[in-house]
């Protein structure tokens, strides 16, 4: 987890740090620091809490200088404080380092250090790695870089790291292993970031870093790129990035999330513009397509995704089974990759992430290309590490997702994986062309549908004011729709701290309706089509136990409508694609219950929106 950002060039480097640790917030804001070259010095700010927190403590002081180099911190290890902040000094006081990623053998170096005179101030690896760095370049004496290299071949773990000396504040070294690094070039000058968002505004033209890679940077100078292992020089080629500055903007909205909640309609349409040709009655998607043997004669599909992700997955399942008829796997990265699985040559694995930087899913990844699995991606973020370690795949294009809870990212991989399941339908031909076409044609008019669900806000307002104080709360659905039973309840414990569980509506007789009370309340996600009959009965059986229903029915309904405490409806349309429609009201739902309660939606606490540590 944590956010870098640095600046070598002619500008003051302090507001752009402080711009782009802002918006690199979503990968953690415990706590925040910058530091800056002045004068032969290293002026330092670290300031536990937000951004906002560390910017007005260093505004009271001296903010020049033209290299920077900047961190916002989710803690692994130490509490967050200022002294754990980010940058960390070196003993010499000449190396300062921000890093993202955990040094897993940090407690043998510390020993090692510690064994050679070095003091520690702080709990952190990161201490523990700057002054190791600076304990070669004791021994070498050598430049920066060559300490950087060695002693990155001596450490084990994940790694970010963006690194200068006070001594020669106008070369930046980076490197970067499982923990991602971009480097920003503009005219005289460059950008570091985990991603490119701090310094969309200067430059368009960035370098993605590959793991086992580490760069030196000047203003002036062309990028050094070389081989950590071996120092061999790297020849990369720039890429021009997509995003636009609006995209990353809150657009007159609150909070992202509930922007990003009601950019579901485009977000859906992109995921499938120019893939989904309803008047030709075919989709093209040329990831499936080059690998179309492969999933044609796939003995069996393994997903692999973890949170949010992991559900949409679950809502994949069912779709493949029912229409390519392959059995499907669902599984957590964290426990597919230290289950001694069984994957063959045969098995197609889909790994699904919106960041493309989890590392559990990354390691699950790795893991079935080892056993000769081949690995479909399907990403948010272009150019992200898993969107490169897969085979092959396809980008959601839902845009940029800032808010912690993820909305817009889960509508659009359901998008992206109905289709796959519908195309591998018509590919290992378990499909009438008619149920593929009224399929496809439903498909094109979800966003429509969408929007019509979300004019249901005031509503689902005003029944969020009634249920903000309840300590528990259940959710239910069947079928295609238990997984938006999880998703509802992950989405309200995530960001209003409300205990929530998800249930296969039928479960709910082998346990949680001991839970039932008046005081409980009960969400049933029940649309028309898929089991409904069973579903009025488990609303009854909530009802015989004065629970509380909250139910999101079809326009129309009858049955339901009759037993329930409050209904939102949600227009007509086919079982398969009912997902894209019910998960809806349960994000608006948890949106406005977490904010009646006071949470800061977009950073819910302990949490961050990317997990790159185990
Ligand atoms: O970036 P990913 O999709 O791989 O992230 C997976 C989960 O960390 C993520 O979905 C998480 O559960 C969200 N906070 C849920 O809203």
């Amino acid at each position: 987890m944590c956010g870098i950002v640095g600046y070598v060039g002619d500008r003051n480097a302090f507001p752009i740090l402080v711009n782009g640790l802002k918006r690199l917030e979503y990968r953690g804001y415990d706590s925040s620091g910058v530091a800056l070259a002045q004068n032969g010095e290293i002026t330092l700010y670290k300031k536990q809490g937000m951004v906002k927190a560390m910017e007005e403590f260093a505004l009271a002081g001296d903010t020049s200088g033209s290299t920077g180099i900047a961190h916002t911190r989710w803690a692994t290890h130490g509490q967050p404080s200022d002294k754990n902040a980010h940058p960390h000094v070196s003993n010499s006081g000449n190396l300062v380092l921000v890093h993202n990623g955990i040094i897993e053998n940090y407690q043998a170096l510390k020993e090692l250090l510690q064994d050679n005179g070095f003091e520690f101030h702080s709990e952190t690896d990161t201490e523990v790695l700057v002054n190791f760095i600076q304990f070669i370049q004791d021994q070498e004496h050598c430049k920066l870089r060559k300490a950087v290299r060695i002693a990155l071949t001596q450490v084990t773990g994940a790694y970010a790291i963006c690194i200068y000396d006070k001594n020669k504040p106008e070369e930046v070294v980076v490197a970067k292993l499982g923990s991602p690094l971009v480097v920003g070039l503009g005219i005289n000058e460059k950008f570091i970031g985990s991603d490119a968002t701090p310094f969309l505004e200067y430059t368009k033209d960035a370098i993605y870093l590959e793991d086992g890679e580490m760069a030196t940077l000047t203003a002036k100078g062309e990028i050094d790129i070389r081989l950590i292992e071996s120092d061999r020089a790297v020849n990369t080629q720039a890429h021009k990035l997509q995003m636009d500055l609006e995209s990353i903007e809150k657009g007159g909205y609150d909070y992202f999330m509930m922007k990003e909640i009601y950019e579901q309609p485009r977000a859906i349409y992109d995921s499938f513009r120019g893939r989904l040709l309803a008047e030709q009655g075919i989709i093209k998607m040329s990831g499936l397509e080059e690998y179309a043997d492969r999933f044609r004669n796939a003995d069996r599909i393994i997903m692999t995704a973890c949170g949010t992700s992991w559900h949409s997955a679950l809502v994949a399942e069912y779709l493949f089974e029912e229409f390519a008829r392959i059995p499907v796997e669902v599984e957590y990265g964290s426990e597919f990759r230290y289950r001694n699985p069984i994957i063959h040559k045969n098995d197609v694995v889909i790994a699904i992430s919106q960041s493309g930087e989890t590392a559990d899913t990354l390691a699950a990844i790795k893991m079935a290309k080892e056993a000769g699995a081949m690995v479909f991606g399907i990403c948010n973020v272009p150019g992200s590490t898993i969107a490169r370690e897969t085979h092959a795949g396809a980008y959601t294009h839902a845009g940029p997702e800032i808010g912690v809870a993820s909305t817009k990212a889960f509508t659009s991989q359901v998008t992206v994986l109905t289709m796959m399941a519908l195309e591998l339908g018509k590919i290992r031909g378990e499909f009438s062309t008619s149920q593929y076409r009224a399929l496809l044609n439903e498909l094109s008019v979800i966003p429509k549908k969408v929007e019509k669900v979300l004019e249901s806000k005031e509503l689902v307002k005003e029944i969020s004011a009634l249920y903000k104080d309840a300590s528990n709360v259940l959710y239910l659905g069947r079928g295609v729709n238990f997984p938006i039973a999880l998703e509802g309840a992950l989405k309200l414990k995530e960001i209003s701290y409300i205990h929530a569980e998800g249930y296969p509506a039928a479960e709910m007789k082998h346990g949680p309706i001991a839970l039932i009370d008046e005081n409980m309340p009960v969400i049933v996600v029940a649309p028309n089509a898929g089991h409904y009959e069973k579903l009025v009965s488990n609303v009854q059986e909530v009802k015989a136990r004065h629970g509380k229903v909250i139910a999101v029915v079809t326009e129309g309904d009858t049955e339901i409508v009759q037993s329930a405490d409050h209904v939102i409806e949600i227009p007509e349309t086919l079982e398969a694609l009912t997902p894209l429609l019910t998960v809806i009201p349960l994000q608006l739902l948890s949106y406005y219950i977490a904010v009646m309660r006071g949470c800061d939606v977009d950073r819910p606490r302990n949490l961050a929106k990317s997990v790159t540590v185990e």
